[in-house]
């Protein structure tokens, strides 16, 4: 990813900034759309992993759909290409002003978490002559064995509907009149790298399928979220899209007819984008030495959110290795980016890179202690 020439040309500019390989993201997406199209599958791009107008446009081009889950997102997408037709919207608390602009431009289908939710939106849409779209979000209580921070399918969470309420939620939807319903959803959580968790999911979408189709409520498309992990240690190797997809095209009945469709937000965009700073001091600590950075957790908010781990490296010092806690310049404690890490011994004005920072990375980044919003560049713009 980083030749000497890119290096050289990352040094002129003013960091932070995120730093984006446009040739990764794309080879990402032709990896990632080609393993779905084999198998019959429709891939939406998760758009809270970057909104960042470049990387929309490029993932629009490959044809994907577009999961919001703000009425913001939505007029995003429209206006990055991602037809709104091709536009699901997601989340617990959709506000009526959100539920009717998704309404007047037309989106594929709305994702709907409760039985009140219904409700309003065969309101809104009764009262604008329309007719909503939805599928049932349900919670299917399904461990994801990932970051208990971004678990999402299991009974403690907010998401969806729970199964035992499920039977309620059908007969209020039978009831209503400006609402169409076209089937079911799922996302249990984020960063999954036991693809076992696939095959619980798809055991119980079977069953699931099987209650509905009992109760004439066969779905025409189940949308199992998203989901799928990266590799941090390894930054540039490619999400495994095919062993993902296979999981669902085996493990999913083959009675079903529905079309299937995924929810991909981090392994699309995650490996092609890092934060890029500068070393400001090296300074010494009780047993440690401390790298601060000009980036902080401002600009990268995941490490001391959740203690997540991305790779650190330094770009511009080949010396022998020595231990560094790499930390920003926030006046907070968890504003660290590592601990005891192995750098090439590093000085005042070295260039890190902080990788697979391309998904929750500038779209969480915040003005705290009043700083500027990290800009981005683009690895077509500067080679
Ligand atoms: N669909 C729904 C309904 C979701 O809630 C999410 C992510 C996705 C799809 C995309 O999931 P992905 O393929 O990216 O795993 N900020 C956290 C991640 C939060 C994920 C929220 N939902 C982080 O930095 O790890």
């Amino acid at each position: 990813m980083f030749t000497q020439e890119t290096i050289e040309r990352l040094r002129s500019v003013q960091t932070p900034y995120y730093y984006y390989d446009t040739d990764m993201l794309r080879e990402t997406l032709a990896v990632a759309s080609g393993e779905a199209a084999n198998k019959g599958f429709k891939v939406h791009y998760a758009v809270k992993a970057n909104f960042n107008p470049v990387i929309m446009k490029i993932i629009a081009g490959y044809g994907l759909g577009a999961d919001c889950v703000s009425s913001n997102e939505i007029e995003h997408a429209i206006s990055c290409g991602f037809p709104a037709e091709e536009t699901v919207f997601a989340g617990v608390g959709k506000s009526d002003r959100e539920i009717e602009t998704a309404l007047r431009l037309g989106i594929k289908c709305f994702n709907v978490e409760s039985a009140a939710e219904l409700e309003v939106i065969d309101g809104i849409a009764g009262r604008m002559g329309k007719t909503a779209s939805v599928a049932l979000r349900i919670n299917p209580n399904v461990e994801a064995h990932t970051i208990r921070h971004i678990t999402t399918g299991t009974d403690e969470n907010k998401f969806g509907i729970r199964i035992v309420e499920l039977e309620s939620v059908i007969s209020t939807l039978n009831e209503l009149n400006n609402i169409k319903y076209r089937g079911i959803h799922f996302h249990i959580g984020s960063q999954i790298t036991d693809l076992h968790v696939f095959r619980n999911l798809s055991s119980r979408i079977n069953e699931l399928w099987q209650w509905l189709t009992d109760r004439g409520m066969e779905p025409d498309d189940i949308n199992v979220g998203g989901g799928l992990g990266v590799n941090y240690d390894d930054p540039d190797r490619f999400p495994p899209f095919a062993d993902y997809f296979d999981i669902f095209r085996e493990h999913l009945d083959n009675r079903i007819r529905s079309s299937v469709s995924f929810e991909l937000g981090r392994s699309l965009t995650a490996n092609c984008g890092s934060l890029i700073s500068t070393v400001l001091f090296v300074k010494p600590g009780a047993g440690e030495t401390f790298l601060i950075l000009d980036a902080g957790m401002t600009d990268l908010m995941r490490p001391a959110l959740y203690h997540a781990y991305h790779r650190i490296e330094n770009l511009t010092s080949k010396l022998p290795a020595k231990k560094y806690t790499v930390a920003g310049p926030i006046c907070e404690t968890t504003d660290t980016f590592g601990r005891f890490i192995s750098l090439p011994e590093t000085g005042r004005g070295d260039l890190i890179a902080i990788r697979s920072a391309g998904a929750y990375g500038e779209v969480m980044a915040s003005r705290y202690n009043m700083r500027s919003l990290p800009p981005s560049v683009f690895s077509d713009e500067i080679n």
